[in-house]
């Protein structure tokens, strides 16, 4: 599905491109970047470009590239729609490593609760993440998520080739932080 253009005090969300993919699959190659996401393949630039296509067709899923107050693609972000439960989960990738650390997933991820709790009038918000990315756990506590549980050993990770735990955390209408 293609998702509206939304704007923060520094970035803007622009629905995915297929110009957008050189960069999506050179942040994936980045073994750094793609630790921690749960789609860690590689794709090949022809396969990213189906994907994206495939992405807008879905009824369920709105991806957004991530651009900053410069207008440089940082990243892209995410939403699977759960429209009978008026649920929402919840993705983000800051691709550019040299643009971590400057609050970007904080903004990003305060653009993306407005819409999910405001424009759609959502009850709740959830994400998946591995215990060991204290970046994007702290991102996620800091906007009021809360642990749920630990699945343990979740997640085969492709690039540690471990089993390793996942959280899952959580936002509900009533305690955004509007
Ligand atoms: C995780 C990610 C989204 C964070 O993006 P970001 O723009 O750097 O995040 P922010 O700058 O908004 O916030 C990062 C916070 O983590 C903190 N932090 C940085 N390194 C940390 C560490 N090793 N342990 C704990 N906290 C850490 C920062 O201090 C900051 O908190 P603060 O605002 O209280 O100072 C980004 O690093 C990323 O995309 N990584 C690769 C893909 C990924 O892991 N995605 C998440 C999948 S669930």
């Amino acid at each position: 599905m293609k998702g509206p253009i939304l704007s923060g005090k520094r970035i803007k969300l622009q629905p995915i491109k297929l110009s957008d993919a050189p960069d999506f699959i050179r942040w994936f190659s980045d073994k750094e970047v793609a630790v921690y996401l749960l789609r860690q393949t590689p794709m090949t630039l022809s396969e990213e470009k189906k994907w994206i296509k495939k992405i807008l067709r879905a009824k369920d899923k709105i991806i957004w590239s991530i651009f900053n107050e410069k207008g440089r693609l940082i990243g892209n972000t995410g939403l699977t729609i759960d429209a009978k439960n008026k649920a929402a989960s919840f993705g983000i990738m800051i691709g550019e490593k040299g643009e971590w650390g400057k609050g970007y997933a904080g903004e990003c991820l305060k653009i993306i609760g407005n819409f999910v709790f405001i424009k759609l009038k959502y009850n709740r918000l959830e994400l998946e993440v591995y215990m060991k990315n204290k970046r994007a756990l702290r991102v996620y506590e800091k906007a009021g998520f809360l642990l749920e549980g630990v699945k343990r050993q979740k997640l085969k990770n492709a690039i540690t080739k471990k089993f390793e735990d996942a959280g899952i955390m959580s936002i509900l209408s009533k305690e955004w932080k509007f």
